[in-house]
């Protein structure tokens, strides 16, 4: 195709838009994925660590494993200037930074990939994409079908939807054909009022259904693999309640700092960075009753009722049930690493929580008195995600009599990231002539198990959101009915008198405050 001239001449790429070819569908990739069609990705905030980091890396992963659409091709906006030369430049330094280093395919990938510079407060900039996204469109025959990711600071979520409504890039092509996502990275706003707010400036232009909301956590496979645990084996649901659990424990611990997140981190803090999404999405999948039919509606409508179901904090209580910390200075894999206040771009006196404790009761019949303890931290001990079903004790110990003491309760571990595994505790007798008791564990890893087809969050996030499957993001009902819970206890923590009272420091390195330890620990 010609380079264009006069006023379209200031738009570069299309003229050199090129589709990724995709070979015959690699034998074992879900049939569904067959259905995805063709598409173009605008990714708004490409310059930023998330495109580098995880977006880039997984779309590389499906163009390797033969996942994406035909035609397919990638927009990168931001604010910097750069030809897309440039911006392929980059994004081949981001796959190699991800060990991603095929050259030819890298290449190939990379032919794909365009860029447009545009400033996110300026509507010209937004027709000017307007005007680019039809050309190459044509030019790749996508059919009027775009995904907008915002990967942007969640401030520019607003002026952006909105912007790109004006422009009319909200709504496919003035004949209503193709179709448009949006996909908003979390944070969906910062309390409940924030986050109302925000859906309704993304309502006035987009419809639920063109609504991606991202939490990665329901995109990881053990993740996905609760439901199907809990519900595809008949021997553990009649075990699932107050009457033979005793508590659940639920944590996703780092040992990763803020990083060079601070910016954000500093307005965020870990309840809203990790429990408002990832810590309520895992609670609710451990809770919730069985959809009769596994359909995005349907399973979101049981989660929702979950969080629905929490009991208010008892705000002048809030230190028996919630415990709040920040790391001090101290060791990680045998690295000396600094505290929270002393890492780049932390304010000296910061009371930002990078870690807390939350112990919640679900309000129904089956979890009455069950109580759920939530744990997320950043430089602890271990990089952990992982659900603990605690079961009761036996009711009657049969053995005392020979064996003293207590018998070690079963547990149940869903082990979620890094330890992909299910571990349940039991008891048996310890071979020999000596009547003892000892702990054994049926163990299952998926890695033994499930060495091909794995597929990272990121992607699978990807390929839903182009074959429009909400099962796996939020529905807004859901964003408000946690906010409603969390903003509360969010109010009470940064506006009450003590509040560096009730901040507890802790040791990198460790499992966080030991006032939490004490309530963990506790009988
Ligand atoms: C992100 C948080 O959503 O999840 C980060 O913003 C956190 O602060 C990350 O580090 C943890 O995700 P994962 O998949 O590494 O457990």
């Amino acid at each position: 195709m010609p380079a264009s001239k006069g006023k379209d001449a200031i738009l570069p790429g299309p003229a050199m838009a090129k589709c990724i070819p995709v070979p015959d569908r690699k034998a074992g990739t879900e049939p569904r994925e067959e259905s995805i069609e063709p598409c173009i990705l605008v990714i708004l905030g490409a310059t930023g660590d998330l495109t580098s980091r995880k977006l880039m890396p997984a779309l590389f992963h499906l163009y390797l494993s033969k996942r994406l659409p035909q035609p397919f091709s990638i927009v990168g906006c931001g604010r910097t200037v750069l030809d897309d030369d440039q911006f392929r430049g980059s994004m081949s330094g981001a796959l190699h930074d991800a060990g991603l280093t095929d050259r030819e395919d890298t290449a190939g990938f990379l032919s794909s990939v365009h860029y447009l510079a545009l400033q996110y407060d300026d509507l010209a900039s937004f027709e000017r994409l307007a005007a680019y996204l039809g050309k190459l469109d044509r030019e790749i025959c996508a059919g009027h079908s775009t995904l907008f990711y915002l990967a942007l600071p969640p401030a520019l979520y607003a002026p952006v939807v909105e912007k790109l409504g004006q422009v009319r890039l909200a709504s496919g092509d003035e004949r209503g054909r193709g179709r448009i996502r949006l996909v908003v990275e979390k944070p969906f706003g910062r309390d409940l009022a924030s986050a109302v707010k925000l859906d309704r400036t993304i309502h006035e232009y987009f419809q639920e259904k063109q609504i991606f909301r991202i939490d990665h956590y329901l995109a990881k496979e053990t993740v996905q693999n609760i439901l199907m645990f809990r519900f595809a084996n008949a021997i553990f649901e009649p075990l699932w309640n107050r009457r033979y659990i005793d508590s659940v424990r639920i944590s996703a611990t780092e040992t990763l700092g803020v990083e060079h997140r601070a910016g954000y981190y500093e307005q965020t803090g870990v309840v809203r960075d990790m429990f408002q999404n990832h810590m309520m999405q895992l609670l609710a999948l451990t809770a919730m009753e069985p959809p009769s039919v596994f359909e995005a509606e349907r399973v979101r409508d049981e989660k929702i009722k979950v969080h629905r179901s929490l009991r208010p904090f008892q705000v002048d209580a809030i230190k028996e049930d919630l415990i709040l910390g920040q790391y001090e200075s101290g060791t990680i894999n045998g690295q000396k690493v600094l505290s929270y206040r002393k890492e780049q771009g932390v304010a000296d006196h910061s009371l930002t929580p990078t870690y807390a404790m939350m112990k919640l009761y679900v309000e129904n019949w089956r979890w009455q008195g069950v109580p759920f303890f939530l744990v997320s931290g950043k430089r602890l001990a271990e990089k952990k995600s992982e659900i603990s079903i605690r079961f009761k004790p036996v009711p009657h110990s049969m053995f005392s009599n020979i064996l003293g003491g207590k018998i070690t309760a079963n547990q149940l571990i869903l082990g979620i990231y890094p330890d992909e595994r299910i571990k349940l505790t039991f008891q048996t007798k310890t071979p020999g002539a000596r009547l003892s008791l000892q702990s054994v564990v049926m163990d299952f890893h998926y890695q033994e198990r499930c060495t091909d087809n794995q597929t990272e969050a990121y992607e699978k996030v990807l390929l839903d959101c182009m074959l429009g499957d909400q099962m796996l993001f939020w529905r807004q009902d859901g964003v408000e009915a946690c906010w409603a819970f969390l903003t509360p206890i969010l109010s009470e923590c940064e506006s009450c008198s003590d509040k560096a009272k009730m901040l507890h420091f802790y040791e990198s390195g460790r499992w966080g405050p030991s006032a939490a330890e004490k309530i963990l620990n506790a009988p």
